[in-house]
């Protein structure tokens, strides 16, 4: 914290002075707690300047193109750790151990499976409905089946929850996909990792013999690893609030996946491919570049820009690094969604408008056109981000609950409705 104050004169002729609180990393925060008593709210839709809370998960640096979690740069655990390792760190703020790494991961490997009964609620959907719909039913219901550890004020109740939220999802997840197309759900191995299972979960078949390829599910690993947490994105905020009120985290995580559906948040993955493909040659990328800069059209270039990002986001670098990888091993070097997408990025950082608002690409510009080339379905991309921020929601809704001041969110607003009137029946209206 800091002794540093925040003078402010109020339209009614009173001096507040505001305590300004100082970061480990960041910018200072002006703690306007004091101003309701004052008789003021403050007002910032879309919270664009707004700290909903205090944390110590992950940090964003937008103008650096920093994304550090726990302190540790995200590049680094892209390159050196893995999806398990960074949950590990996510939730309880340091690198394992040896023996604390394998403890992790043999108990998160225990809860992989789902309650048998599970499977008929995807019965209950059309083989047409949209993944993310069957995702935010189905998690949701998990709160159906674990009635035996749903007192989140007890530290073990929150860690059961956290590891079977962790290991399940993955299950959920492919068993939507495999419901879609009509094959047979499969069973995760215990003995393998959650990025090679949800590639078995997802592709083998029980005719044959099939191991998903290393570098596969390396890059998968690599993608739920850069999805894993962003400060507090809509999503977070969301589960954050819901989880505020005492609601079960099963029930708190279903809303943040249905927040992330959203194309300007992690919908934007699936919407990035689509709009690629519909692009589908680099002629036509000037005709786009022009919609996106024209007030009257709706469309944006989907992928581009981002709230906190005003320079490169970190993660979209080392996608595009993975992006090379695995088209090449596929053979699939001159994919045109991945030229286009390419010629795109370089066209929009040169042209004014872009350079201007400091639109770079995000984390969803490159994760289509590698999800695409693995073989993973357009509509299952959010699937996956949703899956990967499962271990950032858990970890940010654990330290929200843990915290001993926690209150229920509940912001305030800007009244411009109607001033008080008294009912009219209606044979008088
Ligand atoms: C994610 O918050 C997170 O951390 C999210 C995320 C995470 O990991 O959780 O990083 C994941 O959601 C990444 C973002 C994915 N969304 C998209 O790619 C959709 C396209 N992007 C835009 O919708 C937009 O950039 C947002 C929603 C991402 C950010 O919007 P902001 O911060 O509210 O910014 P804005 O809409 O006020 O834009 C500022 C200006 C506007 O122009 P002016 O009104 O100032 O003239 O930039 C323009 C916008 O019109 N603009 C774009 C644009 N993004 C912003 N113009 C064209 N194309 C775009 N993509």
């Amino acid at each position: 914290m800091s002794d540093k104050t925040a003078k402010l004169s109020l339209p009614n002729g009173e001096e507040l002075e505001l305590t300004v609180l100082s970061p480990t990393m960041g910018k200072d925060v002006i703690d306007v707690r004091a101003l309701g008593k004052a008789g003021y709210f403050t007002y910032d839709p879309g919270y664009v300047s707004t700290g909903a809370c205090e944390s110590k998960i992950t940090f964003i640096d937008g103008g650096k193109g920093q994304l550090l979690y726990r302190g540790y740069p995200i590049e680094q655990l892209a390159d050196q750790s893995n999806f398990e390792e960074v949950a590990y760190l996510l939730l309880n703020g340091e690198l394992p151990n040896k023996e604390e790494y394998e403890a992790f991961v043999a108990k998160i490997h225990n809860h992989t499976m789902v309650h048998q009964q599970m499977m008929n609620f995807f019965n209950g959907f059309r083989r047409d409905a949209h993944p993310m719909a069957i995702m935010i039913a189905v998690v949701g219901a998990l709160s159906a089946f674990y009635h035996d550890s749903l007192d989140i004020n007890d530290p073990q109740h929150r860690e059961i929850s956290a590891m079977r939220l962790i290991a399940k999802v993955p299950t959920i997840a492919a068993m939507c996909y495999r419901y879609s197309v009509g094959h047979p759900f499969v069973y995760p191995n215990n003995d393998k990792s959650l990025a090679w299972n949800f590639l078995n979960m997802m592709f083998s078949q029980p005719t044959n013999d099939w191991e998903p390829d290393p570098i596969l599910v390396k890059a998968m690993d690599r993608i739920f690893t850069l999805h894993a947490d962003h400060e507090q994105n809509a999503s977070t905020s969301t589960v954050r609030l819901a989880g505020s009120s005492g609601a079960n985290p099963f029930a708190a995580i279903a809303s943040g996946i249905a927040c992330l559906w959203g194309p300007a948040h992690g919908g934007a993955n699936e919407a990035c491919l689509n709009m690629l493909r519909e692009i589908g040659d680099v002629s036509r990328i000037p005709e786009f570049i022009a919609r996106a800069k024209d007030k009257s059209d709706p469309f944006r270039l989907m992928g581009f820009g981002h709230r906190v990002y005003k320079n490169f986001d970190p993660r979209a670098k080392v996608m595009r690094e993975s992006a090379y990888e695995v088209l090449e091993l596929l053979g699939k070097h001159d994919d045109p969604t991945f030229k286009v997408a390419l010629e795109l990025e370089k066209i929009a950082l040169e042209d004014p408008y872009f350079v201007e608002k400091k639109l770079y690409p995000n984390v969803d510009f490159y994760s289509g056109v590698i999800l695409d080339a693995i073989g993973i379905p357009t509509n299952m991309f959010t699937v996956i981000f949703a899956l990967a921020r499962t271990v950032g929601w858990v970890s940010q809704w654990n330290e929200m609950i843990g915290e001993p001041s926690r209150k229920i969110g509940r912001p305030r607003q800007l009244y411009t409705g109607a001033t008080e009137r008294d009912y009219v029946e209606i044979s008088k209206r």
